[in-house]
């Protein structure tokens, strides 16, 4: 790539060019150069608050949506102790074999924000329910269960998402890392899932409490730790599709198509149904979950672009094809619309 507006920058600070590209692209509207760059050399970090909403995915210059990618995929790191901790993690993994990581958003607030009560006794269902409304700003109230699991907008439970592994082929002796935090009804509600998959692991068993501890309390930086395995794992698959999973598929992507499995929870939960119910058979279930998925490991392909309906449209970060293999065949008419 071109990068003459990264090298302008070079001297004035020993953070990485590109990452200055990119801050000055969120700012370039409203700030000027002249304001910027004195702060920029005497603080080396700025922090441009309220900027950190949804960027633009399209309608932005190849060279430029090539410097975010250098930023996204390549500049930005986490903090050394993040880093290294993240990096034991996997070498912990790697160690035992190939692995795959689960993204398993069976969390607490998860649960709360979305409504999804599905599996869940009454009593649960109504101590999440009383925490949702205790957050003032959260619009969404009264939330039907039922009619948004259906529609697939419910992440999937414990037991469902070990149905989904076994019908998918995993074997019982796989190594699955839970990617997330602290799993609603802990234990208890993994146990169908540890069951199927005897060698599932979380981070507190691979690591002795210590070195967990200084990050404990902050839920984001256990999150980073749970993204830099993520996006090394041999497999990946998200039971929710939310920033996280979207974040992770776009790293594998630019990573060579690192393997990631992306659940249709809509179909997925009409045949966990009709499973259940013995409607149909384990061989039906599992061939038609074979199926369904035949099309869901990430390929090479082009974002799919909507005019006016930005927040449904795939986004930069989770498919920058215009840095990936076969971009050309993404540079066509400005209006394609290509469903992955
Ligand atoms: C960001 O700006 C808002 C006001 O616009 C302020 O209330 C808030 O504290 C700022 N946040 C940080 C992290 O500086
Ligand atoms: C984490 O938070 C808990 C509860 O607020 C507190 O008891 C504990 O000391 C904190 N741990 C660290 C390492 O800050
Ligand atoms: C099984 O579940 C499906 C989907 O919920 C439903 O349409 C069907 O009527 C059920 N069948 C039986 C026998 O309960
Ligand atoms: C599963 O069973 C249904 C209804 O019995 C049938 O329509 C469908 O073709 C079967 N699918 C597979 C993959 O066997
Ligand atoms: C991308 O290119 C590779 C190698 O040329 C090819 O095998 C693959 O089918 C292409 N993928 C798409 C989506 O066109």
């Amino acid at each position: 790539m071109r990068n003459t507006t990264c090298t302008r920058f070079v001297s004035l600070s020993g953070i990485h060019p590109c990452f200055m590209v990119h801050v000055l692209l969120c700012a370039l509207h409203s700030l000027s150069l002249v304001q910027i760059l004195p702060l920029f050399s005497k603080y080396k970090v700025i922090h441009f608050n309220k900027t950190d909403a949804r960027l633009a995915n399209n309608g932005i210059s190849t060279e430029l949506q090539l410097v975010r990618c250098r930023v996204n995929f390549r500049a930005l790191k986490f903090t050394p102790q993040i880093e290294a901790l993240g990096n034991k993690l996997v070498q912990k993994l790697r160690d035992k074999g190939s692995f795959v990581a689960l993204h398993l958003r069976y969390e607490m607030d998860m649960l709360a924000f979305s409504g999804c009560n599905h599996g869940l006794n009454p009593e649960e269902a109504e101590e999440l329910k009383r925490m949702r409304y205790a957050y003032p700003w959260w619009r969404d109230k009264e939330i039907d269960s039922k009619t948004k699991r259906s529609e697939g907008l419910c992440p999937l439970t414990p037991e469902e998402t070990s149905l989904v592994l076994k019908a998918l082929g995993f074997e019982k002796d796989t190594l699955i890392y839970i990617a997330a935090g602290e799993i609603y009804g802990g234990e208890k509600r993994l146990k169908p899932l540890r069951a199927a998959f005897p060698k599932l692991v979380r981070k507190e068993m691979l690591l002795d409490s210590e070195p967990l501890r200084q990050f404990q309390n902050h839920s984001s930086q256990m999150a980073a730790l749970d993204f830099i395995v993520s996006t090394a794992s041999d497999v990946f698959l998200p039971t929710y599709d939310g920033n996280m999973a979207k974040l992770v598929e776009g790293h594998r992507r630019f990573l060579g198509f690192r393997k990631s499995v992306l659940p249709d929870r809509r179909k997925l939960v009409e045949l966990i149904d009709l499973y259940n119910n013995k409607t149909i058979s384990w061989e039906n279930f599992t061939s038609s979950v074979q199926e369904v998925h035949r099309g869901r490991v990430v390929q090479p392909s082009c974002r799919r672009k909507l005019e006016n309906k930005p927040k449904e449209e795939d986004y930069f970060y989770a498919n920058p094809h215009e840095c990936l293999a076969n971009s050309s065949l993404c540079s066509g008419s400005k209006d394609t619309v290509t469903v992955r």
